[in-house]
């Protein structure tokens, strides 16, 4: 039962865990509901997530609803070990730690998922991959999935396209309580952060490369130009290169930004945004770093391949010299910055995405029997539930619509 890296740590991390708690309100009602109510009675969870102590507060939740919850890491460097001891000391089944490889990556998803889950939790679709090629003996347990971030979400779309999806998943990614908040305040905020507190440099005045103007890659661009920076936005979509234009940033190509970023930052789902045909134009002393779920946006390997030497400089910082002579850094190795080389998002936009999670799981079951397999939404009443607590906790009331414009919204008569 569990394995983390060291379970003296678990003081450290409760306190932490109690400090997101008091940041987290919506999850904390939803808990006390689940107290009362068990609605995730003799439910097992199986859970890749991040390590983090907002996820801690999620785990608590889900086991108050009387789910038993089996937890493992989404990235060998986003576990926060304290967290992970924490967790495991107070009787939820953990399997993580900071810097696993990949072959004991994968041990801890196969110790999650022998615990025949009945839903799977993923950030990044490595459970329902794991099952899909090596576990199907699991299928016949599993109800439905839920996924955090717009990456799993693509792939499970691929498995659906492909005709391999073999259960119903819950893109929590594409709630607009999850994108438009935790994708673009939460990764603007964290991901620059994360730059910051592993560098120490200054924004302002830094030209800063964003490859992807998406919901994450919007947010990184608004919060660096509102701390000064140049603000130059690399897209392969002209609609959302349009926007980036008209939000007053810079558009171009990766192949021109590549001589003019000070910093770099990718956030694009794809893959090797910036390769070897970049980095020999790159500045002397460009600092390069990926706020996507996988270490792939940046060719690392292609950067050591050309590199004449690598130093690690300090904790997430690597100094690489080029063939040129010209030094250029990389940030936790190319993997998710904001979580390798910082806490991740905000515990207050955490709350937002997370009681998505606990509120799709209790949907899950209670309407096991009816949910075809496919990509499905979060009900609407869902998103509009966790901004309406939201609302309250922070003390702030909306308008209510009169009958007379209900009528008028819902009718199609009057006009002219
Ligand atoms: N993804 C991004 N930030 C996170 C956090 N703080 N906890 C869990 N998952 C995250």
């Amino acid at each position: 039962m569990s394995k983390v890296k060291d379970l003296k740590l678990a003081a450290e991390g409760k306190l932490k865990i109690e400090w997101a708690e008091s940041r987290m309100p919506v999850l904390l009602i939803i808990r006390e509901r689940f107290k009362k109510e068990k609605p995730l009675e003799n439910i097992r969870i199986a859970c890749c997530l991040h390590v983090t102590k907002e996820t801690a507060v999620l785990m608590r939740t889900l086991k108050a609803g009387g789910a038993k919850v089996a937890l493992c890491g989404s990235n060998p460097l986003s576990t926060q070990d304290d967290i992970a001891s924490a967790l495991a000391k107070e009787g939820i089944e953990t399997y993580a730690w900071r810097g696993v490889n990949n072959k004991d990556y994968y041990w801890c998803l196969d110790k999650v998922l022998d615990t025949k889950p009945h839903i799977t939790m993923d950030d990044g679709g490595d459970l329902v991959t794991r099952i899909l090629m090596k576990r199907e003996g699991l299928l016949k347990d599993i109800i439905a999935g839920t996924e955090e971030t717009t990456t799993g979400v693509i792939r499970f779309r691929a498995m659906e396209k492909d005709g391999v999806l073999k259960y119903p998943v819950f893109a929590v990614n594409d709630a607009q309580c999850k994108n438009m908040f935790d994708n673009f305040y939460g990764t603007g905020e964290s991901a620059l952060h994360a730059i910051i507190r592993s560098t120490n440099i200054l924004i302002s005045g830094k030209s800063v490369v964003i490859g992807g103007y998406g919901h994450c890659g919007q947010g990184v661009a608004t919060m660096a130009k509102a701390m000064g920076a140049h603000t130059i936005i690399t897209e392969v979509n002209p609609v959302n290169a349009l926007k980036a234009y008209y939000d007053g940033h810079e558009v171009m190509s990766m192949e021109k930004a590549a001589g003019i970023g000070d910093v770099f930052i990718t956030v694009t789902g794809c893959k090797h945004v910036i390769n070897k045909k970049h980095f020999g134009s790159m500045k002397p002393g460009a600092i390069l770093s990926n706020a996507g779920h996988f270490d792939v946006e940046i060719d690392v390997k292609g950067l050591r391949e050309t590199a004449k030497s690598v130093r690690k400089i300090k904790d997430c910082v690597e100094e690489i010299t080029l063939g040129n002579g010209n030094r250029i850094f990389l940030l936790g190795e190319g993997r998710l910055v904001n979580l390798a080389c910082a806490e991740g998002h905000p515990s207050e936009v955490m709350d937002n995405s997370f009681a998505l999670q606990a509120l799709s799981a209790e949907h899950i079951v209670k309407n096991s029997d009816e949910l075809e397999t496919k990509v499905h939404k979060v009900p609407e009443e869902i998103d509009l539930d966790v901004a309406r607590s939201k609302l309250k906790s922070l003390g702030v009331d909306i308008d209510m619509l009169t009958k007379e414009q209900e009528n008028y919204l819902t009718g199609w008569k009057e006009g002219t």
